[in-house]
């Protein structure tokens, strides 16, 4: 028996070596350990042998199953590692390749003009006043002295809302429309003011930034949705030189000290004497270039005196009060500075031009 038990021994660590998985050495344990095996066996026949003899018998018996076991074991924590290794190898992360790199948003371009104006006005002593985008006929053309078949309406068609619900003051035959610029802020600050003391209205100092839309053929040149940066003085002794000092201090904020400017005569409903300011061009410094069309001259805003009816439909008594304001147009001004050719690119969201900002 003690020799069977050697041979158990034997051929099972044997075979053991010849396992290489989970299942094999499943088997392995059954064949080698399980109730029917031969190693099994022994210890059932241990009571038909001779008294003198179980002892030894019992301890050798003892010693192979423990050694058996010992081995499983072993084997079963190798296979383990094994596996673990192969799946290392075969589902290899390497961890010291770069990495994707995050896109970094930024600031759209009309973002970083319009800030770049604002923090300039904000310097000169205006402060923001945010007037809505949804406007009636008479906020946006009206009270601002366009009356209602006035040829300057053309320029400025819209888009009208279906029925036009009452927002504030619209009624049935008040159509509601996107403001096709920022000017009807004009008249809600200057109400809004007023209302403060209606016998002695506060001066005002504002700008008014925001988007406008009109109803336009979209092209290179023109979109339906742009942004406008208007400004607003009103106060007691405010002239026409006024107005020429501080668009040509922000012109030389806004374009480098040493910018040149010039005043033409326009035409604007809303302000009387009207004016649109140029700068001398910056890619030829006036010589003539493709940019200012030959003409050495960039247009950059439009401004004039408030018109008497604009200053009263405000609340501020126009033999009292005087006031300039201008408008310009940020994505214009963008288009200038960087030479953007086409408007179009604002709006279209194509990273290969938002990128280059
Ligand atoms: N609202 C005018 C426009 O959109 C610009 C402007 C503003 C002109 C203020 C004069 C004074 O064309």
């Amino acid at each position: 028996m003690l020799e069977q038990l050697d041979q158990i021994e034997e051929k099972a660590l044997t075979s053991l070596n010849d396992v290489d998985s989970p299942d094999a050495l499943e088997k392995w344990r059954v064949m080698h350990l399980g109730r029917s095996s031969p190693l099994m066996q022994i210890f059932d026949a241990i009571g038909q042998v001779p008294k003198e003899e179980r002892p030894l018998i019992g301890k050798r018996a003892n010693q192979v199953k423990r050694s058996l076991e010992t081995r499983l074991a072993e084997r079963e924590e190798a296979l383990r590692q094994e596996e673990l290794h192969q799946s290392l190898q075969t589902e290899r992360l390497d961890v010291t390749l770069p990495g994707r790199p995050a896109g970094r948003g930024r600031l759209h371009p009309s973002t970083m003009i319009h800030r770049r104006i604002s923090a300039i006005l904000e310097e000169m002593g205006f402060q923001p006043y945010l007037s809505r985008d949804v406007e009636t006929d008479s906020f946006n053309f009206q009270l601002l002295n366009f009356p209602l078949h006035h040829p300057a309406r053309e320029m400025q068609d819209s888009f009208y809302v279906a029925g036009g619900f009452p927002i504030g003051e619209s009624s049935e035959n008040d159509p509601v429309l996107l403001r096709t610029h920022t000017s009807p802020g004009q008249i809600h600050a200057m109400r809004e003011l007023a209302a403060s003391d209606p016998q002695n209205p506060p001066s005002v100092r504002i700008y008014l930034p925001g988007m406008c839309y009109r109803y336009e053929q979209v092209t290179a040149r023109s979109e339906f949705q742009f942004t406008q940066v208007e400004g607003l003085a009103v106060g007691k002794h405010i002239t026409f030189s006024d107005l020429k000092g501080t668009l040509e201090d922000f012109a030389r904020r806004m374009y480098g000290q040493f910018v040149r400017t010039r005043f033409r005569a326009a035409h604007f409903p809303f302000t009387e004497p009207s004016a649109e300011m140029d700068i001398e061009c910056f890619v030829c410094n006036g010589a003539g270039c493709p940019v200012c069309k030959r003409s050495g001259w960039l247009e950059v805003l439009g401004s004039g005196m408030v018109h008497p009816v604009v200053l009263s439909n405000g609340g501020y008594d126009p033999n009292v009060y005087t006031g300039f304001a201008f408008g310009m147009g940020p994505e214009r001004m963008a288009m200038l500075r960087h030479r953007i050719e086409d408007i179009r690119y604002f709006w279209s969201n194509d990273l290969r031009f938002l990128e280059q900002f």
